[in-house]
């Protein structure tokens, strides 16, 4: 059961949030997250070859098999979690963008796939944080550079299992988190104007994209921007999810 109000998620259309900085600014104080609306195609043919690509990797049996190593963050592949019972939680992927090339691919067009829509949903993390204008001590670097500590994450809800959440509230660790919004339900975010849980998904009129704060943003911010509560619930289906975060060192 979900404690989300039945409210309009703050959003702005994709071209104002690219040319007009005072609404980026104000909604980021406000809200501390943006759903950007009205997409252009390029973008929406990103997002939907690398859905495609997701999909066709978690039905594939023979996909790389890596358990990510927390203490060294250097390695990307394949993670499963299960819960008891044996029901499969989770299914995930995990890319670390400075590290593309050591990455573990099964095809050609699944790593073609993931890092343009990485890209694309970088630039859009960029374009937040030239708003909010923090400076940045240790620079994040060009863009998939090899020290970048930016991760794109693909998630495959099973949403099988009887608990109600599939990922509890939390922050991220770094600077903005940028996300399609998933056709299924399940991302709820906190709004500090209404205090309020909101439900994002599914993708209300059209597809969306939310950007919103992290932890490192308010810490370097001195706590003018938030870091943004958010959580997974589960649904009555699976739930493909991607996941961009900007990260920089030490995030
Ligand atoms: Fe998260």
């Amino acid at each position: 059961m979900s404690d989300a109000v039945p409210m309009e998620p703050t959003s702005l259309y994709y071209a104002s949030f690219l040319s007009e900085d005072e609404p980026v600014r104000e909604l980021l104080l406000q809200h501390g997250y943006i759903v950007i609306t009205e997409l252009p195609v390029e973008l929406l043919e990103s997002i939907s070859v690398a859905e495609t690509e997701a999909l066709k990797y978690f039905q594939n049996p023979d996909k790389t098999k890596t358990i990510i190593n927390k203490d060294t963050s250097q390695f990307s592949g394949y993670c499963v979690r299960k819960i008891w019972g044996g029901i499969l939680e989770r299914e995930h992927y995990h890319l670390l963008c400075g590290q593309t090339a050591n990455a573990l691919w099964t095809s050609e067009s699944m790593k073609d796939a993931f890092i343009m829509l990485a890209k694309n949903l970088e630039s859009i993390a960029y374009r937040a944080l030239s708003v909010t204008k923090v400076v940045i001590p240790a620079l994040v670097g060009e863009p998939f550079h090899s020290s970048d500590q930016s991760v794109f994450d693909v998630f495959l809800y099973g949403n099988e299992s009887e608990r109600k959440e599939n990922m509890c509230s939390h922050t991220d660790p770094g600077l903005f988190t940028v996300k399609p919004l998933s056709t299924v339900e399940g991302l709820e975010i906190f709004d500090q104007s209404c205090n309020c849980w909101i439900s994002l998904e599914p993708a209300t009129s059209s597809p969306a994209i939310v950007v919103f704060g992290c932890d490192m943003l308010r810490e370097l911010s001195n706590d003018k921007y938030n870091a943004v509560s958010h959580k997974v619930l589960t649904s009555t289906k699976p739930r493909l999810s991607l996941v961009y975060e900007l990260r920089c060192d030490g995030c």
